[in-house]
């Protein structure tokens, strides 16, 4: 089986972000599922907000590849951005779906595999990837599938993860380390034991690298709450950036 047919199949059990720690008892898909899924995800990533700057795309065209649970896709819409998704998930197209029409909004949403984008040269002025392509057995594809459909002069807007952090420390130890096995390398345990089979992370180098088509390219890391469970407030609340599981992108074509 391909490694994307297994990334489909673990996203299909159900969409990113709803996990039954999240969302309790609430009923599926009810305003207050959504809303419990909504407010976790701003309360342990406070950041997206900056790095995506929805605001800004007031009446453009945008792309979200990979919608999830569809919280980010929510805030394009309330910005007034001309919607289109797609994931390669029914879970997250109908999630996404119930989610938007909850507030009153709707989107364009296809079930593909973002490593063929199903749209015309030159089409979006924004595309969005939050925590996505790095799933994918040829992220190279997605990132060039993006840079041909956004139009000259557009933006890639989205995060991606990082090799070298703390949450890939706690990973090789549990995986690793504490199994007698400290010579498996961090991009073995990622590959095998974060979220689905294949996950991949990378330097803020090797992003530069991957997304050297476009104009420009901006990769900064972000501490995040994955890297800073568990320790106590006063170490938390000291550590670099430079230590953290989320590189957030923004590139120009
Ligand atoms: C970690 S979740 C992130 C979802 C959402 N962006 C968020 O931040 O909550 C990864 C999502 O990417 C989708 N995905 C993974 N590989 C994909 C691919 N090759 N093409 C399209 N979607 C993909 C999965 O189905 C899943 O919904």
């Amino acid at each position: 089986m391909s490694i994307n047919s297994l990334v489909r199949g673990y996203w299909e059990d159900g969409a990113c972000g709803t996990d039954a720690d999240i969302v309790g008892t609430t009923a599926n898909q009810s305003r207050e599922w959504f809303e419990r899924i909504e407010q976790h995800r701003y309360t342990v990533e406070p950041y997206i907000h900056s790095v995506a700057q929805f605001t800004l795309y007031h009446g453009k065209k945008v792309l979200e590849v990979g919608v999830g649970a569809g919280t980010d896709h929510l805030q394009w819409a309330r910005a007034g951005a001309q919607c289109f998704g797609v994931d390669l998930t029914d879970e997250a197209i109908e999630t996404t779906t119930a989610h938007l029409a909850l507030h009153g909004f709707e989107s364009n949403l296809q079930r593909v595999d973002a490593e063929t984008l199903p749209f015309e040269d030159d089409t979006f002025d924004v595309v969005y990837s939050w925590g996505v392509i790095h799933h994918s057995d040829a992220p190279e594809r997605i990132i060039s599938e993006i840079h041909r459909v956004l139009k000259p002069g557009g933006r890639f807007i989205g995060m991606m993860y990082g090799r070298y952090s703390l949450a890939t420390l706690r990973v090789w130890t549990k995986n690793a380390l504490l199994k007698g096995k400290p010579w498996r390398s961090f991009s073995d345990v990622l590959y095998h034991h974060v979220e689905s089979l294949g996950t991949k992370a990378y330097t803020v180098r090797e992003l530069a690298k991957m997304f050297s088509k476009f104009r420009t390219v901006s990769a900064r890391k972000i501490i995040t709450y994955y890297d800073k469970k568990g320790l106590p407030s006063f170490i938390s609340r000291i550590l670099p950036d430079d230590m953290g599981w989320f590189v957030a992108l923004r590139s120009t074509k």
